[in-house]
């Protein structure tokens, strides 16, 4: 539980490059959605919540942005510079998102339907939560 930077494959020959994303082979889960951030307004910092029960793989598929991560104890940065990068999240994380450049594209896949139910946005709710 947690989150970890995965490297992905990258299949790629004379004419560039690919990448494959396959339900619960190197993505980890069931992919129940898929929803992408883009054109994001400058100095736009987004995110800012935990969810209950929910695994995302997020990816920057063009561009770049910063996350931050919160287990309620250390929080940490991570820039996805990168296609080939994949940021898995799960369990009680706070996320935040960060200096997105212009043509940033953050492509992000979900093990659930969205649910407003399982957001945690308030972020001392978030520590009540981890502390229960
Ligand atoms: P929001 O949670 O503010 O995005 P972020 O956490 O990335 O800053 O979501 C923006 C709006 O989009 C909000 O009204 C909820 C809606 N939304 C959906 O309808 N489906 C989804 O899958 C997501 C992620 C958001």
């Amino acid at each position: 539980m947690g989150y970890e930077l995965m490297s992905l494959h990258i299949l790629g020959d004379s004419r560039g490059s690919l990448i494959a994303l396959e339900e619960n082979y190197n993505i980890p889960f069931a992919i129940k959605r898929v929803y992408y951030i883009f054109d994001t307004k400058k100095d736009v910092q987004r995110g800012f919540h935990a969810h209950i029960d929910l695994k995302q793989l997020a990816i920057c598929v063009k561009g770049e942005c910063t996350f931050i991560l919160d287990d309620g104890k250390h929080r940490e940065e991570i820039r996805l510079d990168s296609a080939s990068k994949g940021l898995l999240i799960e369990g009680l994380i706070w996320r935040e998102m960060h200096n997105f450049s212009p043509d940033c594209v953050l492509l992000v896949l979900a093990s659930e339907h969205y649910n407003e139910d399982d957001y945690i946005r308030e972020y001392d709710k978030f520590l009540e939560i981890l502390a229960t």
